[in-house]
């Protein structure tokens, strides 16, 4: 259930001070396709969603950060000047992308604060990218004049997951966060950073989440594994090719050669994610055409190469894609890191009650519990609410 900017000063002034700070809020967000392209130089098709990370904050004159989760109910006080930072990953977040600021030069002094948010948690939408992109934004408003772009808000965030989580992330959930348009996806270009705005308002279909409550952690899973395949693959052909930096710079005869000297498992992987640029840009021609069986086809491909391929589903996630197909879905596939979450759908307006009936009754059946079914609205990214 969303917090209110009221909901969020009353447990402020509770368990902070009892003064008024800034309130900033930022997204989690969805992608149609383009999964584990980020970190190849490929494109993504991210949009922000209106579940996100609401933080009201007050600077407090002092180098100390006094930091209330009001979901967790935790609370913690960390100096701006450790090298260390707080051990709870909800607060290293925070930690993190204060000293990421820091490095830019940006100010920061000490602040009180006051966070919760409505992602689900591990369920891939993107809850800290929100969290960071909260704290990045914030940070840039109140102490940094607002010199810092956008683009580098995101890196930021994604500089906290490098280095104060361990997690290899590439860029797309923090950019989405900070980019995020109410009524648009973004295809994004990871190698050059360009991007591109393309309305969202599918004719006649619902995009909905089912989340397998399946909880998945990417801080120290196996998506560090995936990004190291790709770049061994990578490294394999930039001896042969001047210029190849990633697996985008890398094409279906290269890979070919290549083949004896990487093991068949970094190939797989490479494959799938050289297929999976093409596939993005074949969506966002067919979007433009209003071609949504298009759309819906290349999302089942992209299903079956994080399953096979890529290795990143579950049966839980490859049950729900099952049924998506048998109840005549269009489109159903992993979204996010993988390792459980959500599929995300792309369902006719007449087909989606049914679907909904079918999944819950079917996965409850199989699996004892219930997925949570999730309606998605495109909503704007980080901003300052009050
Ligand atoms: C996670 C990462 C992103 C991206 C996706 C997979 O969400 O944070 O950078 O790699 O997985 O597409």
């Amino acid at each position: 259930m969303r917090l209110t900017i009221d909901d969020v000063r009353s447990r402020f002034k509770k368990h902070l001070v009892d003064a008024e700070g800034s309130v900033y809020a930022s997204p989690g967000r969805i992608n149609l396709i383009g999964e584990h392209t980020d970190y190849n130089g490929g494109f993504v098709f991210p949009g922000a969603v209106q579940q996100g990370m609401i933080a009201e904050i007050r600077p407090n004159g002092t180098r100390t950060v006094r930091a209330y989760s009001i979901d967790l109910k935790d609370y913690v006080e960390f100096s701006i000047d450790d090298d260390k930072g707080p051990n709870a990953s909800h607060f290293r977040y925070i930690f993190g992308v204060v000293r990421e600021m820091m490095k830019l030069g940006v100010p920061v002094e000490g602040f009180d604060t006051a966070f919760a948010g409505d992602v689900p948690l591990g369920a891939g939408m993107s809850s800290s990218a929100a969290l960071e992109s909260c704290f990045a934004f914030a940070l840039n408003d109140l102490f940094g004049d607002n010199k810092i772009d956008k683009m580098t808000l995101a890196k930021v965030g994604q500089a906290t997951e490098h280095n104060y989580l361990g997690c290899k992330c590439g860029i797309m959930d923090q950019f989405a966060s900070v980019h995020g348009k109410a009524g648009y996806l973004m295809r994004l270009d990871c190698r050059s950073g360009e991007f591109e705005y393309f309305p969202w308002n599918p004719q006649g279909y619902k995009l909905v989440l089912v989340n397998s409550c399946v909880k998945h952690e990417l801080v120290g899973s196996p998506y560090n594994d995936r990004r190291q395949s790709c770049e061994n693959v990578v490294a394999a052909i930039a001896k042969r090719h001047e210029g190849v930096e990633t697996l985008r710079d890398c094409t279906w005869e290269m890979l070919e050669e290549v083949k004896a000297e990487c093991s068949e498992e970094d190939i797989r992987r490479a494959t799938y994610a050289i297929g999976e640029t093409d596939r993005v840009l074949a969506v966002c021609d067919a979007l433009q055409k209003g071609d949504y069986e298009t759309v819906g086809q290349m999302m089942y491909e992209t299903h079956a190469g994080l399953s096979k391929d890529y290795e990143v589903s579950c049966e839980e996630l490859d049950f729900l894609n099952d049924i998506a197909k048998d109840c005549g879905v269009t489109g159903s596939r992993i979204m996010g890191g993988g390792f459980g979450g959500c599929t995300i759908n792309l369902v006719e307006e007449a087909l989606y009650e049914p679907f909904v009936e079918t999944v819950k009754t079917k996965y409850k059946e199989k699996y004892g519990k219930d997925p949570i079914i999730i309606d998605v609205v495109i909503g704007d990214g980080s901003r300052k609410l009050a």
